[in-house]
């Protein structure tokens, strides 16, 4: 116990929180084409009308519009049927109201389509048809969003036996075939259960946009967009629309935004648990590693990040399994800037120590 009690503080030294460079603010995860979306809401928190929700929701369009690495958007991450669907959030840090949509199918705006959740009724989470269906009824245009390229991708998947695919304690063998496939009969009572029901590694697609934004006036907001996993099971719902995973805003204290394998993220609510460890008193990249570390501890060989902004602007991340890396932007900053955030691999290394020692 005491050892936990040495590692943890150690840790604690090196995890100062980043200086805010001044409202108004955006941070969203990952660099590269991602800042296309920081620019464009940073740069629309200048002009007086613009809320800071409207900055998420611009900010976010940006990447369904340009399909940022084509985890966004239409044409990208197809389910094992080659369609493309899409899930967003969007959540207002002063109301704490958010707005969902889940399985979107056949409509492009996703976050849009979520403000609208947010702003016409007095629901959290619309879903899959239903959702469209409503969308429709809001004015937004129906569309494919199955690309040429994509269609020629999937043929590809198929030829190749439909490898990788999401498939577990199936006949036939998921690693070799196609289906359909059908469950084979599990003994929740067998010692060997448990392992069975465990990914055996980290999924190959799964970048996602999570922004936050900071208003001139300090009011916050937060919002993810995603179109999930390549070659889920049709009907697969990431954790990119669901309130405390996605994203996850309290104006009172910060808010943080997350990317990586979802499935696995969205049951330890790490966006939530974040934000609370912000009001704990931790600095924002404590707050980070703190939630990140509670899913290692469970799945070690996941791909995870995410990005904690408090509501003053000082920001931090934390990731494991790969470099994170997250954008922001804020104050009179002429450009938008990258952090690259290393893997917390010695935090592994500490925990298993000391699970060792238990
Ligand atoms: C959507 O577009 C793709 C690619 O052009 C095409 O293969 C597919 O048939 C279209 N789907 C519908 C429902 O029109
Ligand atoms: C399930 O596993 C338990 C524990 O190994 C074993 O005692 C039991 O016979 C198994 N049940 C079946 C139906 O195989
Ligand atoms: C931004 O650019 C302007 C004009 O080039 C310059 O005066 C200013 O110092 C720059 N601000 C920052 C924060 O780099």
């Amino acid at each position: 116990m005491k050892r936990t009690v040495t590692i943890m503080s150690l840790f604690a030294l090196r995890v100062a929180a980043q200086a805010s460079p001044g409202l108004p603010f955006v941070i969203n995860t990952w660099g590269g084409p991602f800042t296309a979306a920081t620019d464009a809401a940073y740069l629309s928190l200048q002009r007086p009308t613009t809320s800071a929700l409207d900055a998420v929701e611009i900010g976010c369009s940006t990447c369904e519009k340009n399909q940022c690495d084509g985890s966004v958007g239409f044409g990208g991450s197809p389910d094992e049927d080659c369609e493309t669907t899409l899930d967003a959030m969007i959540m207002d840090g002063t109301t704490m109201k958010s707005g969902n949509v889940a399985g979107l199918r056949r409509i492009k705006d996703a976050i849009a389509v979520a403000r609208h959740v947010l702003e016409y009724t007095t629901h959290t989470l619309l879903a899959g048809d239903l959702a469209t269906q409503f969308a429709v009824s809001n004015g937004f245009a129906l569309s494919n969003l199955t690309t040429t390229e994509q269609t020629k991708r999937c043929a590809a998947w198929r030829e190749e036996h439909c490898q990788p695919n999401y498939r577990i304690n199936v006949s036939p063998d998921p690693k070799t075939s196609c289906g359909p496939y059908t469950g084979v009969a599990l003994n929740s009572s067998s010692p060997v259960y448990q392992r069975g029901l465990i990914p055996d590694g980290s999924q190959t697609s799964h970048d996602t946009i999570s922004m936050i934004s900071i208003h001139s006036s300090g009011t916050m907001a937060a919002g993810t967009s995603t179109n999930g996993a390549t070659w889920k099971v049709p009907g697969r719902v990431g954790d990119g629309p669901i309130t405390g995973s996605g994203s996850y805003v309290d104006g009172d204290v910060g808010g943080c935004g997350a990317t990586g394998d979802g499935d696995i993220m969205m049951r330890f609510l790490p966006c939530y648990q974040a934000v609370e460890n912000l009001r704990q008193g931790m600095s924002p990249k404590a707050a980070a590693e703190d939630a990140v570390k509670r899913i290692l501890r469970k799945y070690p060989d996941g791909s995870y990040g995410i990005v904690v902004v408090d509501k003053d602007g000082q920001h931090g991340g934390a990731g494991a399994g790969w470099t994170f890396t997250y954008a922001f932007r804020g104050g009179n900053m002429n450009a938008t800037e990258v952090v690259s955030v290393p893997p917390l691999t010695e935090a592994r290394r500490s925990e298993s120590e000391t699970v060792m020692q238990a």
